[in-house]
């Protein structure tokens, strides 16, 4: 467990709380140990990877995270960054694949800005490359007459789209079956690369899929028009990320998203797709559902407890149904109930045999 900085050791509480629930109810106990990561770790170790968070991580079945990041050490000239310890982590997990589920709840509509024929029913994943592109491409300064000049490289090799490709079409196999692949053809070599060797990816191992490529700037257009047509979106590092958040708005609130992030082998990170919330931290309002549902798709992909994973998702569905609201979402003028009252009411569900069924 790396709680991190701002909210994320809130709402890790919280998914610890609900995971105990299930292991108590289930009768498969697991075992916790935490790590310092991000700005919590520069401030007692000077790094944002310490190598004894990474060795912990290592002996794990898993690592859940919260967030990193915060004011403190968001200084644009110095040498160590929180983010430095998410993106290390990642990278010294060889964690490629970062899926981000987004489901509408039928209660929560009409949470977001969009109409609720837009987004009622939606049910897609996006696969985001996580250890390539230009977030890992060569990076630097230079003099420049004007001043400087400031670069960053967008690289992508045959394998490492290869490896993301099949990973997201397998995913769709066992979704709907239809999988868009997004990049910058048009423009970007390392994206006519990526589109000819998702192509070939798709046609020649996964010809029972529908396919199609879709460029990035179209692709988010369609996300808001159209999001209901999207089954699995596999793309590159950057293009996710800019997705997702985008996506999150389909379902009402950034903090109800969950991720997982998966290797070759090894540990499988789970992280709630919002970052620190810096300016909410501390104040117990943060929604920790995000969270809750990365541990339940921890459950799944790596503990392979489905049981576990459907109580989970099953108890937040409840929660939901009952109208129980952190503030993000609570209606104007409702403060909503605290980050540790959600978790509560989510811990009860899981242990309620009425959660299994919900
Ligand atoms: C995310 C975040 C991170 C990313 C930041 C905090 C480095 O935005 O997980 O989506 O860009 O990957
Ligand atoms: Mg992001």
């Amino acid at each position: 467990v790396l709680p991190g900085d701002g909210v994320g050791p809130e709402v890790t509480a919280e998914a610890v709380k609900v995971l105990q629930a299930a292991a108590g109810v289930l009768d498969r106990p697991l075992t916790f140990t935490e790590g310092l990561l991000g700005g919590c770790a520069i401030d007692t170790t000077g790094t944002a990877l310490p190598d004894a968070t990474l060795e912990r991580c290592r002996a794990s079945d898993a690592v859940l995270l919260g967030a990193v990041g915060g004011p403190r050490w968001d200084d644009p000239t110095a040498a160590v960054r929180p983010e430095q310890g998410l993106l290390g982590i990642r990278k010294a997990l060889g964690l490629f694949a970062n899926l981000r589920p987004v489901r509408v709840h039928p209660a929560l509509a009409d949470a977001g800005p969009l109409r609720r024929d837009l987004v009622a029913g939606i049910d897609l994943l996006v696969v985001r490359e996580l250890t390539g592109g230009i977030y890992f491409g060569e990076r630097g300064r230079k003099s420049d007459p004007s001043g400087e000049l400031a670069f960053d490289t967008m690289v992508y090799t045959t394998a490492e789209i290869e490896r993301v490709v099949r990973l997201a079409g397998r995913a769709a196999r066992a979704r709907q079956g239809r999988i868009v692949s997004v990049d910058k053809a048009n423009v970007l070599e390392s994206s006519r690369l990526w589109r000819a060797t998702a192509e070939r990816v798709l046609s020649e191992e996964f010809g029972d899929l529908e396919r199609e490529h879709l460029l990035v700037d179209a692709a988010s257009m369609h996300l808001i028009q159209c999001p209901n047509r999207f089954d699995v979106i596999v793309t590159g590092n950057m293009f996710g990320d800019i997705l997702t958040d985008e996506a999150s708005v389909l379902a009402g609130s950034m903090g109800l998203l969950p991720s997982a992030s998966l290797g070759e082998s090894g540990p499988g990170l789970y992280e709630p797709i919002h970052g620190s919330a810096p300016d909410i931290a501390g104040q117990g309002i943060a929604n920790p559902i995000g969270m809750i549902l990365s541990a339940a798709l921890m459950c799944r992909e790596t503990l392979a407890w489905p049981e576990a994973a459907q109580r989970i998702e099953a108890a937040v569905e409840r929660v939901i149904a009952d109208g129980i609201r952190t503030r993000d979402l609570a209606p104007p003028g409702d403060t909503g109930v605290s980050t540790s009252e959600l978790g509560d009411r989510i811990a009860s569900a899981v242990r309620a045999r009425t959660a299994v069924t919900a």
